[in-house]
């Protein structure tokens, strides 16, 4: 797929007042820092579509970018990230799940997650989490860059092998992506664009 368009529309935290067209819709989320926004400026080449950040802590709302004038890409908050305050620490904040859950044009989570890291419980808990709400979701592994070949699929190995010793009785589709160098992008979109045009 080409991108042709990419706009931003409109920041909030109020589900209710995200844009009502129905569009389909795909969201980025993943723990602070993860890369959500880079990957972003990544699949639509526009380098500050998306504001990025090397602190954690970053993007602060659910923000909807228009694709080609027929789709978007939502990007959100980061989770797991410990300064924020006393109120705001609820682990995943009540416009987030509130926007997993109301947001009937989502078609797809994707839950990004660092390559380099062993699986973590706050991953595992929010797609559990996507899981009893009934939420499709794929994983995105990111910052492959950092990783040689071999260590990217010892650890991709180890954490579907830890999802499928869990609770899942199979592992989600996953992408490897890595912003920086450009790696799966057309992965990436040409997933999307075969769910759009289904
Ligand atoms: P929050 O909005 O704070 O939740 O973070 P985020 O998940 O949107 O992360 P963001 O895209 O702001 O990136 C965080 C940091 O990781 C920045 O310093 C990025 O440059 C870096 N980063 C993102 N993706 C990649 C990647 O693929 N490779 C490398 N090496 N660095 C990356
Ligand atoms: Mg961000």
């Amino acid at each position: 797929m080409q991108i042709k368009t990419a706009n931003f529309i409109i920041s909030n935290t109020e589900v209710s007042k995200c844009p009502n067209e129905l569009l389909p819709e795909y969201a980025f989320i993943g723990r602070s820092n993860v890369g959500k926004s880079s990957l972003i400026n990544m699949l639509t080449e526009r380098k500050s579509l998306a504001k990025t950040s090397g602190r954690p802590g970053k993007t602060q709302l659910i923000n909807h970018f228009k694709i080609n004038e027929n789709w978007f890409l939502v990007d959100l908050p980061g989770y797991g990230y410990a300064r924020v305050s006393k109120k705001d620490k609820k682990t995943f904040q009540k416009y987030i799940t509130d926007y997993f859950t109301q947001r009937e044009q989502l078609v797809c989570a994707f839950v990004l997650v660092d390559i380099r890291h062993s699986p973590q419980k706050i991953d595992m808990e929010f797609m559990e989490w996507l899981g009893e709400n009934q939420v499709p979701f794929c994983i995105i592994f990111t910052k492959a860059d950092k990783l040689k070949p071999g260590a990217i699929e010892r650890n991709v190995n180890a954490y579907l092998n830890e999802m499928e010793n869990g609770l899942w009785e199979e592992a989600p589709s996953y992408f490897i992506t890595s912003s920086s160098k450009n790696m799966g992008r057309e992965e990436l979109l040409t997933y999307i664009d075969g769910i759009n045009t289904d």
